[in-house]
């Protein structure tokens, strides 16, 4: 594909899922909430709509493009991962956890809410990611079952909730760098790596090499982006950023740039974004909406 015509099909492509995604997300939650405690629907809503840069949901729509999915059946994956994921960032800002007060340009769950709230809504959504994946009409019950597993593991003890877990427990002392990319793998990476996989489900990929490919691309995107997430908390601001910044120091927390140094984190995020975009060229990716939207994933400031 020419660059030019790339990147305006890459713009309307990013304008409609947006789109799409949030019009989606307010009305599965209308559904999930129905006749449910009035409090806890708007708390759920509260955190989930009106913000957030659906970069998740993105990567799916993004996967299906490239096998001209029908956009149907990237639908539930791709509110189940939103959900979750604004479920992790609830219970993230909890204060027996990063105790934040600001997220996505609002106060935090539990300023806005009181904190059994916020723990409630965290738990509705999760749950209710599932029960959106289990109802969807446009799957069939083996994808249904195959998305439940990989979005279960990706948010599990061996997967974000582990990495969170780690991330914690790990406050003021020193990881080694290993460990702390393992770290970063299990609490955001394998969730951006569940997502390139449900895309991948819903397109019926079964070619191994392809398949292996995606899921090398994810993973060093996933890790990347949680390097970024720690460069941006100390080099940007609330403002842009809609939430807290220095929060990581404040905590003792031994992130990358603190323990390897700024410019060596940044020249991670760099080879990392390389070795993303060699299992893109791998597939024949080049200027896909799949590179483009990892190209604007790396290079941003908020
Ligand atoms: C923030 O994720 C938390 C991390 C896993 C680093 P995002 O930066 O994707 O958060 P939103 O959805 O845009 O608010
Ligand atoms: C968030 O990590 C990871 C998850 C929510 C799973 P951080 O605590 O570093 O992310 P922010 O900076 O609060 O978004
Ligand atoms: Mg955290
Ligand atoms: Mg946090």
């Amino acid at each position: 594909m020419k660059t030019n015509n790339a990147n305006v099909q890459y713009k309307s492509f990013l304008r409609d899922r947006r789109k799409r995604i949030d019009a989606l997300l307010n009305r599965y939650l209308q559904k999930i909430t129905q006749d449910s405690p009035k409090n806890l629907a708007k708390a759920m809503r509260y955190s989930v709509l009106g913000g957030g840069k659906r970069i998740r949901s993105l990567l799916i729509y993004a996967v299906g493009e490239i096998y001209k999915t029908d956009l149907k059946v990237l639908d539930a994956p791709a509110v189940a991962i939103e959900m979750i994921h604004s479920f992790s960032l609830i219970h993230d800002d909890l204060p027996a956890m990063d105790d934040d007060s600001l997220r996505r340009g609002k106060p935090t769950c539990h300023i806005a809410f009181d904190e059994a709230t916020a723990i409630l809504a965290g738990d509705a959504l999760a749950i209710g990611a599932f029960q959106v994946l289990s109802e969807a009409k446009n799957l069939s019950a083996e994808k249904k079952a195959k998305m439940i597993k990989v979005l279960a593991e990706a948010s599990g003890p061996r997967g974000m909730a582990g990495g969170q877990y780690i991330d914690l427990h790990a406050e003021g002392k020193k990881l080694s760098v290993d460990k702390l990319e393992q770290m970063y793998l299990l609490k955001t990476g394998v969730l951006i790596g569940a997502a390139i996989k449900l895309g991948a489900l819903a397109s019926d990929i079964s070619g191994q090499k392809e398949l292996k490919h995606l899921e090398q691309f994810a993973l060093n995107i996933g890790l990347a982006f949680q390097i970024q997430d720690d460069v941006l908390n100390i080099e940007s601001n609330a403002t842009r950023l809609g939430k807290n910044v220095g929060t990581d120091e404040e905590h003792n927390k031994f992130t990358y740039p603190a323990l390897v140094g700024m410019s060596a984190a940044k020249a991670k995020i760099k080879n990392l974004w390389s070795k993303a975009e060699k299992s893109l060229q791998q597939l024949k990716l080049e200027n896909s909406i799949l590179q483009l939207l990892t190209t604007s994933i790396m290079q941003r400031d908020f």
